[in-house]
């Protein structure tokens, strides 16, 4: 297990674009263990590479409750969306802050796993915002520009 170093708001890398990833090998098949790890360790439901440094498109997520449903996002893109939800959010990224977003409730994306196999996943509510805001990040948007109203610290 291998931790990395999560980027905090003010570093400028979290406002660049990634780029695509062409080819699967070791460095980025570690980049994706590490980036699970240092997810669970900051219990933490998505975390994008850029966060942790690395401007390629790639993002990991798990809304389950056990902490044992990772999902791997290689050059995802959203083919579909519908309706809205509206709730609190927050990034390991703005640590002790949250603030409520507007993101559409359902979400599809394609994408291609670690085998590089294209395949298309489909969210509804926690999975479709987490979905959202992991994409975001890898075209350098963070939540906090979206947010309705102030954000909240959080003691
Ligand atoms: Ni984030």
């Amino acid at each position: 297990m291998a931790l990395r170093n999560i980027r905090v708001e003010g570093d400028s890398i979290l406002g660049k674009i990634s780029k695509p990833i062409t080819e699967m090998n070791e460095k980025t098949l570690t980049l994706i263990e590490d980036m699970l790890d240092t997810m669970y360790e900051a219990n933490g439901v998505g975390l994008a590479a850029p966060q942790v440094g690395i401007l390629k498109r790639l993002v990991v997520i798990d809304v389950s409750e056990e902490g044992d449903e990772p999902i791997i996002l290689i050059n995802p893109e959203i083919i579909d969306k519908d309706g809205s939800q509206t709730g609190e959010e927050g990034c390991l990224s703005v640590p002790g802050k949250s603030g409520v977003v507007t993101r559409a409730n359902y979400v599809k994306v394609r994408a291609f796993d670690e085998n590089m196999d294209v395949f298309e996943l489909e969210g509804n509510g926690l999975l479709a915002r987490a979905i959202q805001h992991e994409l975001d990040h890898l075209d350098g948007v963070l939540y906090t520009t979206k947010v309705e109203g102030e954000l909240t610290v959080n003691k």
